[in-house]
């Protein structure tokens, strides 16, 4: 049975991921936050003292992992649980970013978390954003999309955030992870940060969410 499939790819800051959430929910279907998955396994390698270079353990440490991703009944928020912690909050540091974004970057890792993200693919339907999940998770999506904008506007978002959490950052510092997020994503050797063939891609860098929601929904209305 071909069950519906969106993907939605591109580099933090986006707006992927709230895109992401707002059409899961306007279809009713579920969602990859696959970033979600390699940020709480750069967060468990922390906990168990693994370095951020040892493939073997941090492969393994993936095939292990014990990570529950459900919707709060209360909020309606994702809620993501690492060995029966609440850690919905804690992977959205910098700091846990920027080693999610290390150990994305080895082969082993990647591969051993290939079959967690495919099992998400389930009825009613799944919105998967990521960085490849057009390109190598899965390629055969009907629809997919690669959201992009600025490095200066994203960093200026993530700023926004960060800064109504409470986080005290330096807009320019931030500028300058993000700069150095995307080179490490795109020129990664293995599932690099680019655009499937067959993607439609949308610049967000002077619209609005709510403007990137309108065409996506008009695509995906197209392909209904
Ligand atoms: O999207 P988010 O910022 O949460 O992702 C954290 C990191 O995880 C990214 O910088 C990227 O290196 C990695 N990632 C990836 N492939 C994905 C999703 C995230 O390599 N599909």
């Amino acid at each position: 049975q071909n069950i519906p499939l969106i993907t939605i790819d591109g580099p933090s800051g986006s707006g992927k991921g709230t895109i992401a959430t707002l059409i899961a929910n306007h279809l009713g279907y579920h969602l990859l936050d696959s970033g979600a998955i390699y940020r709480v396994l750069a967060l468990a390698a922390k906990k168990h003292a693994l370095s951020m270079d040892d493939t073997l353990a941090l492969a393994d440490l993936a095939k292990k992992l014990d990570v529950v991703f459900s919707v709060d009944a209360l909020k309606n928020n994702q809620l993501i649980l690492l060995e029966g912690e609440d850690v919905t909050q804690t992977i959205r540091t910098e700091q846990v970013g920027a080693n999610a974004s290390k150990i994305a970057a080895q082969p082993m890792v990647r591969e051993a978390l290939l079959a967690r993200q495919r099992a998400f693919l389930t009825l009613p339907g799944l919105v998967a954003d990521g960085r490849d999940m057009g390109t190598v998770v899965f390629p055969n999506a009907q629809l997919k999309f690669f959201l992009t904008a600025s490095a200066e506007e994203r960093a200026k978002r993530r700023y926004m955030q960060l800064k109504a959490a409470g986080e005290n950052v330096k807009l320019e510092s931030l500028i300058d992870e993000i700069k150095a997020r995307d080179e490490r994503d795109t020129n990664r050797a293995i599932a690099p940060l680019k655009p499937a063939a067959d993607a439609i891609i949308l610049d967000s860098t002077a619209t609005s969410i709510e403007q990137v929601l309108d065409s996506v929904l008009k695509e995906v209305a197209k392909h209904a």
